[in-house]
């Protein structure tokens, strides 16, 4: 099958390579020149495990290319996928729709033969409908379905996400559309990967119920976190009793200073947005998001608390950037609301991440960013860690103790135990784990 791909960020990529990996013929567009031109030499500009190879095997195998030219690609393609940004408006918090509807534009002016649009971007319900009369307007005789097929990739596992997913969500309004996209995920579907297939307008709203249902699950670990603290109770023992039953699942039930990244909060703010504009505002929605919005500044307020209440002076090393591990992404990090919080109580900041330190330097000023864990704890008067990458699991914490003006460890991942850490001269705190 021929796939033009336009907008080649993150969705764009990594869907262009797995499906090129599957055995299409894919063409990745984006506007920006230089991108392309990287991309073409087999320079990935983002860090997400094992996509530099599979782009680069593809590349060569002739089966994926990139170009900034997107007519000739989307003239031949059967199937053309929207995966461009849609960025919170600065006005409603909405979703941003102009470069959705910049590529429409595009594509109905070059398309040739029947032609199946699919939006991968996250669209506000209703957005197919409206890319189908644009299409029309534009192209009054085009042949053409559009479709929506929403991506659950996490940043970090998102190969094996796309190619080994819990499912596949395909919205669409006719059978010819329904065919070629189970023609599209084919290889998956001999996976037994289930392909659910759905109204176009039920599959963009299973995209943002699907982000602030599991951002809510945070939430509220979280929350139970807080109580398990005063109370005297572990919350890793509590989720994991509830999680074992399967109507509620074990999975993210794992609390933490708040989530971030690119999508939840970002997500939950347009779904917001969307229901209070159709007049069934989503409360749970609403206060999850709140909850976790001010959990960030907490964090601050729980280390200086760690610290005898003062931080004036003292100087922080802080552990892990990111707003989770295995990715650079700094968008929304609770890193960012936790450092900004300490440096306003008068500490000073150093800091080491495996990844995300390049993009920190755009966010955070005044860091004294580190070569390595145990560089960035010389001298520190805490150690904080933020985000739980696996080589911060087992530091020598006799070493780092050494290596410290004074010894306490704020672990707000819990990733070491209280006796571990006490064992080696710590005074230790971590999130929901009462003594
Ligand atoms: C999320 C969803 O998991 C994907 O299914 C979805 O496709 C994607 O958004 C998107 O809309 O594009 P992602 O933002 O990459 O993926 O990251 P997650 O792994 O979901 O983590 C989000 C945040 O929640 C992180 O800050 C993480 O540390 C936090 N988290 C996650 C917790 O605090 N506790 C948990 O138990 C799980």
């Amino acid at each position: 099958m021929r796939i033009a791909i336009i907008g080649s960020g993150y969705v764009g990529l990594v869907s262009g390579a797995c499906l090129a990996d599957f055995g299409h013929n894919v063409v990745c567009i984006d506007r920006d020149d230089a991108k392309i031109r990287a991309l073409q030499q087999g320079e990935i500009p983002i860090f997400e495990p094992l996509l530099a190879d599979l782009v680069i095997k593809n590349q060569r195998e002739d089966r994926l290319s990139f170009s900034t030219d997107l007519g000739p690609a989307v003239a031949e393609a059967e199937v053309v996928f929207i995966a461009v940004g849609t960025p919170a408006r600065q006005r409603d918090g909405q979703a941003d729709l102009s470069y959705v509807h910049a590529a429409v534009r595009d594509i109905a002016m070059s398309m040739s033969g029947y032609t199946v649009v699919v939006v991968k971007s996250t669209v506000p319900v209703g957005t197919g409908d409206g890319i189908e009369r644009l299409i029309r307007e534009v192209r009054p005789q085009a042949d053409v379905s559009v479709a929506s097929n929403p991506e659950f990739l996490r940043e970090g596992a998102a190969i094996g996400d796309f190619k080994r997913p819990d499912r596949i969500v395909i919205g669409v309004e006719d059978d010819r559309a329904r065919q070629v996209m189970s023609e599209v995920y084919r290889p998956l579907f001999l996976n037994t990967s289930p392909i659910v297939v759905m109204s176009r307008r039920s599959a963009e709203v299973t995209k943002y119920a699907a982000n602030a249902f599991l951002a809510t699950k945070i939430a509220f670990i979280n929350e139970v976190a807080d109580l398990c603290e005063q109370a005297g109770a572990d919350v890793q023992e509590v989720a994991h009793g509830i999680g074992l039953d399967k109507r509620i699942g074990g999975k993210f039930l794992h609390a933490g200073p708040g989530f971030g990244g690119s999508c939840f909060p970002k997500d939950m703010q347009a779904m917001i947005k969307m229901a209070q504009d159709h007049g069934t505002p989503l409360r749970i929605v609403e206060t999850a998001a709140a909850v976790n919005d001010q959990r960030k500044r907490v964090m601050a307020r729980k280390i200086i608390r760690a610290c005898g209440g003062s931080v004036r002076h003292r100087t922080i090393a802080v552990l892990g950037l990111t707003f989770k591990p295995n990715t650079d992404d700094m968008r929304d990090s609770p890193a960012i609301a936790i450092i900004t919080g300490l440096q306003d109580a008068g500490a000073r900041i150093r800091a080491y991440d495996p990844e995300g330190m390049d993009q920190a330097r755009t966010v955070l000023d005044d860091v004294a960013y580190c070569g390595d864990a145990y560089t960035c704890v010389e001298d520190a008067d805490a150690l904080v860690i933020v985000t739980e990458w696996d080589m911060f699991r087992a530091l020598d914490l006799d070493k780092i103790r050494g290596l410290m003006r004074r010894p306490v460890l704020v672990d707000l991942r819990n990733i070491y135990g209280a006796a571990e850490a006490t064992k080696a001269g710590f005074a230790y705190v971590s999130v929901g784990r009462g003594r």
